[in-house]
């Protein structure tokens, strides 16, 4: 079953055409982050109209790289929510006229629904019950998935998303949007320890499965404040400020992951989400669930560890439509979305 799908839901405009729900033939993705960041940050009536431009040509390269024709497709998917409202309009305006012209379904799916089932894109069965650290520039949470489109979420952020708290400091630090692969571009020039001691920022705490990332953002800007002449001529400040502040964020997710992991003791583990692209992310999350000679506790005895630790490719983590057109593949088989009311504030579970 060839499903077509369609993502807008902030600055990027994607297109994608998925076999199954699990096997990508395509899955272009035009980004605006060039004009945006001209603006230091998304403008939403910008994005809305460059979706608008950039849909029909990016419809038809996706059905070129993947070899097929319009009237293949069997389902249209489409993101109505969380995200932009104009951008969302845009996109679900153009999925109903493209169902309509080819006389096919359409099912309106939620994008971290799609983020979720990028882990469901690689090429091994996904190994239920999955535990799913979703890390986005909007969102922060923690889902336990029982089976496609089953979820119990298990936490989430107090306050502002871990890529947002990326790209604010980024923005403190004069680094250009988007701050999360500047920041780990930037972090990869210190080690931790020389960061932490030139540029000391305290460890993250929070309740539970929760996180938290708006105190750490501003002891970075305090401390910013507060530079003594010789702390402001260094030139090594910005890439110190950024792998503490790297160091700090990470340690607080791989933290709360093996918290959660522990908790509810899942067959596989996932991350997923635009953070999920950090190499750093990647490498701690691994060492602290899969690290030599396997976990131990306190007294030496054995831990257990997932089975697998998935992390999709980063082209994946990011927002793209091939995600989208696997959640709304599984959607269809339950039966549900038939929903296309756009949501900017959708919600999980
Ligand atoms: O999932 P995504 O493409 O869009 C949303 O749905 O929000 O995530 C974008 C976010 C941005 O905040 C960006 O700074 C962050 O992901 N990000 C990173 C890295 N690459 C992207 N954050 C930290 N380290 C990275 N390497
Ligand atoms: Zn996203």
């Amino acid at each position: 079953m060839l499903t077509l799908g369609i993502e807008s839901s902030c600055d990027e405009t994607s297109v994608a055409l998925v076999e199954d729900g699990r096997r990508i033939l395509s899955n272009v993705v035009s980004s605006q982050v060039v004009m945006h960041a001209a603006y230091g940050g998304v403008v939403p009536e910008l994005a809305a109209r460059q979706h608008l431009e950039r849909l029909p040509g990016v419809t038809d390269l996706a059905l070129k790289e993947a070899g097929r024709t319009l009237d293949q497709v069997a389902l249209v998917a489409v993101t109505r929510g969380p995200g932009l409202v104009g951008a969302l309009l845009v996109g679900v305006g153009f999925a109903r006229g493209l169902a309509t012209e080819i006389g096919r379904p359409v099912v309106g799916v939620s994008h971290l629904d799609g983020h979720l089932h990028s882990a469901f894109l690689g090429a091994a069965e996904p190994v239920l019950p999955m535990l799913v650290l979703l890390v986005s520039g909007g969102h922060t949470e923690m889902v336990l998935v029982t089976s496609p489109g089953e979820y119990m979420v298990l936490g989430r952020t107090l306050d502002d998303a871990a890529g947002e708290a990326f790209d604010k400091v980024a923005r403190l630090l004069g680094l250009p949007y988007p701050g999360g692969p500047e920041v780990e571009r930037q972090a990869a020039q210190v080690e931790v320890a020389e960061a932490l001691t030139r540029f000391p920022l305290p460890a993250i705490r929070t309740e539970g499965l929760n996180f938290s990332f708006s105190g750490i953002k501003t002891a970075v800007r305090y401390r910013l404040e507060r530079l003594d002449a010789g702390e402001r001529g260094d030139p090594g400040l910005v890439a110190s400020a950024a792998a503490a502040f790297q160091h700090r964020a990470i340690e607080h997710l791989v933290k709360k992951l093996v918290l959660a992991f522990d908790q509810v003791r899942p067959q596989s583990v996932a991350i997923a989400g635009g953070v999920a692209g950090s190499r750093a992310l990647r490498l701690a999350a691994g060492a602290a669930l899969h690290p030599e000679g396997g976990r131990r506790d306190r007294q030496g005895r054995q831990l257990p560890s997932p089975v697998v630790l998935a992390i999709p490719p980063a082209s994946l983590c990011t927002d793209n439509a091939a995600m989208i057109a696997a959640a709304g593949h599984h959607l269809w088989l339950r039966g549900g979305g038939s929903s296309l009311e756009v949501d900017a504030g959708l919600r999980l579970g």
